[in-house]
């Protein structure tokens, strides 16, 4: 998939830039020409002689470098590529990004880009969750900017937590899925998954159990395939894929919100264990135990996203994809939920306890379209995405 591809490799100044040499190496042995840029900073971590031998080519530094300049423009060097990584992505970088700066060489070439921008951050953990950078990469992410890691665990400067920069084999399988050349090529594709989080007050919250793995294999199928994924999820137990846009929600209204903001799309696939109700009445505070008796919550109707997605007329995905989760008669509610919402496709599964599905790692699922309903055997959701991503594939192209 990486032959003959084309990627320009920008090392920021982080500790992790060590791992960028092994990056550059595997991205080399898998046939991908690299172009390096080293910020100043980087320089200090790994030296311009390593990336330039790895890479079998010149290493870029300099914006003001007239030889450079003459040999190929910054700008040019910016839209040469098929992709551009951004690894390690300092706080600086994102931040850089997120403001649109165009102060040194990584990032002119990155506000000049017209190219898919995968980053991938690494900093220690009080960086990561200083609000000033989840605000930046919020902004990243609504920049279309694909994100891969970090991961959590000890880091170089001993402190414990996210920060850490993704292993390599996942930045290859991030930067895999951005370039894939698949069927889906092109097109865009919004898959929403796990549960939305209702509050009750600030502390408390209604949900419905999902852990968000038959989405997030969906949404990993679909990028497999060469699809621009937008996956909007709840507070789900996996961690989403790579290579995908990922939109964080709390609560139906955002994740509705999110989904607006992220039309059009050729697809939509409604993963996600969305929360019929929320409480109308929730706790500016938290609700205090009383001796006057208990708490009266009030439900509203949160707002059906299947449903308002499958009847909006202009601008509706060419295919929409909703989930059902039954406990009983599978099939019926199914059916008869697909005519309801006025959705495409509707994927029904059996959630009761005894099946094991709610949390597990297979599914059985029964696909009802305008053509009837198909039961597929029972096998991983990993399977059950690939399958699903060929059926959307063969549907939309
Ligand atoms: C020893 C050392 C390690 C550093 N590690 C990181 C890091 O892992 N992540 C990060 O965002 N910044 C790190 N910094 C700070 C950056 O090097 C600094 O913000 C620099 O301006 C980044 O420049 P650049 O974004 O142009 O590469 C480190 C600094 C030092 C001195």
């Amino acid at each position: 998939m990486l032959a003959g591809r084309h990627i320009l490799l920008i090392v920021g100044g982080g500790i992790a830039a060590f791992k960028s040499l092994d990056l550059l190496r595997r991205l080399r042995d898998q046939g991908a020409h690299v172009t390096p840029v080293l910020t100043k900073a980087g320089a200090e971590f790994v030296t311009p002689l390593s990336l330039s031998a790895l890479a079998g080519s010149k290493v870029y530094q300099d914006l003001f470098d007239l030889t450079d300049e003459a040999e190929m423009g910054h700008i040019e060097l910016s839209r040469a590529a098929d992709l551009v990584v951004v690894a390690p992505a300092t706080a600086d970088l994102v931040a850089k990004m997120a403001g649109g700066l165009a102060n040194d060489l990584a990032s002119t070439l990155l506000l000049a880009t017209d190219k898919r921008v995968l980053i991938v951050p690494a900093m220690n953990v009080r960086m990561w969750n200083h609000p000033a950078t989840q605000r930046n990469l919020a902004t990243l992410n609504g920049d279309g900017v694909l994100v891969t890691g970090p991961d959590e665990g000890v880091m170089a400067c001993g402190e414990f937590g996210p920060g850490r920069m993704a292993e390599v084999p996942q930045i290859i399988a991030a930067i895999g899925a951005a370039l894939s050349d698949g069927p889906l090529k092109g097109k865009h594709i919004l898959v929403t998954s796990g549960p939305t989080h209702e509050p009750i007050d600030p502390v408390r919250y209604i949900a419905n159990r999902s852990s968000g793995a038959q989405g997030t294999a969906i949404a990993r199928a679909l990028a497999g395939l060469g699809a621009e994924v937008t996956f909007i999820t709840g507070p789900a137990d996996v961690p989403p894929p790579d290579g995908v846009h990922v939109v964080h929600v709390q609560t139906a209204a955002d994740m509705l919100a999110a989904v607006q903001a992220a039309k059009p799309a050729a697809a939509a696939v409604f993963a996600a264990a969305v929360a019929d109700w929320r409480v109308a009445n929730a706790g500016q505070s938290k609700i205090k135990k009383t001796a006057t008796g208990l708490p009266h919550l009030e439900f509203a109707e949160n707002t059906d996203i299947l449903a308002t997605v499958s009847q909006m007329g202009a601008g509706r995905p060419a295919l929409v994809v909703g989930f059902a989760a039954e406990t009983d008669d599978v099939i019926a509610h199914a059916t008869a939920k697909r005519l309801r919402k006025g959705c495409d496709w509707i994927v029904a599964n059996d959630v009761s306890p005894a099946t094991g599905i709610m949390g597990g790692s297979e599914n059985a699922v029964t696909l009802i379209t305008d053509q009837g309903a198909e039961s597929w055997p029972r096998m991983t959701k990993d399977a059950v995405a690939a399958q699903l991503a060929q059926r959307i594939a063969q549907a939309i192209t």
